[in-house]
């Protein structure tokens, strides 16, 4: 059922893609579903540009013979559709449960308009319930660990600070070598006083909180899938 869902709010982000497009691809397995649709129609001879959040979606774009580029050769993107952890009524997110985080906000940022796409599970009316991902740097994490807990406490949160482990117990490199803690909050009451809290702590390159970058979201349910925003407006 999950699977269907993440598949068919995949499919309503398909029908915006245009030929000439720009475009960011998102991570995780609702993006991926986005990615192969975007390959069957690359197949019949659409005509588009991509640049990938994570180095495991742009094998799977490769794989499916999408054509590829960078942020360097082209910084700017006509249309990002990206999965998420969460999401509230406002377009507000959080990201980084697949650990693609810092991409996929960089991605975000360089493309006028950002659509998400997601099961109905993923639509909160506050976000926190999913830890907040938070990617820091290796050198003094102690520190950057205690000015973190200070960064949310300012921002009326709290909760515990797990180092994210891969399966082996080794601690979880990104795609950048960057770790990764996941701040078990339940609740976020002002995501955004958290978010510029957060980025002002040195050591955090990046958070998990996605605010003003999302222009819409196709969120499928039993009953067919809930268009939240503008799916045609772009960012500003
Ligand atoms: C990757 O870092 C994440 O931001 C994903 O976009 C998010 O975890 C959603 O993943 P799923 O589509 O697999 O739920």
């Amino acid at each position: 059922m999950s699977d269907a869902l993440k598949r068919a709010a995949a499919q309503a982000a398909l029908a915006l893609v245009e030929p000439g497009m720009r475009l960011g691809l998102g991570t995780g397995s609702t993006a991926k579903h986005f990615v192969d649709g975007l390959g069957a129609r690359v197949a019949q001879g659409l005509a588009i540009l991509c640049v990938a959040t994570s180095e495991a979606t742009q094998a799977q774009a490769e794989r499916l013979r999408i054509p590829m580029t960078t942020l360097d050769e082209t910084p700017e993107l006509d249309l990002t559709v990206d999965g998420a952890d969460e999401l509230d009524g406002r377009l507000r997110l959080i990201k980084g449960g697949g650990a693609a985080l810092l991409r996929e906000k960089i991605v975000a940022a360089a493309s006028r308009r950002m659509v998400v796409i997601a099961a109905a599970a993923k639509a909160v009316d506050m976000l926190g319930r999913f830890p907040l991902p938070i990617e820091v740097v290796p050198f003094g994490l102690g520190a950057t660990r205690r000015a973190i807990v200070e960064a949310m406490a300012s921002a009326g949160a709290a909760g515990e600070l797990v180092l994210r482990l891969k399966d082996d117990g080794a601690p979880l490199a990104t795609d950048g070598g960057h770790l990764i803690l996941d701040a078990h909050l339940g609740r976020i009451p002002d995501p955004e006083a958290l978010a510029l809290a957060l980025s002002q702590v040195p050591g955090v390159m990046e958070h998990g909180l996605f605010i003003g970058l999302a222009t819409a979201a196709f969120v499928a349910g039993p009953d067919g899938v809930t268009v939240i925003g503008d799916p045609a407006a772009s960012r500003g």
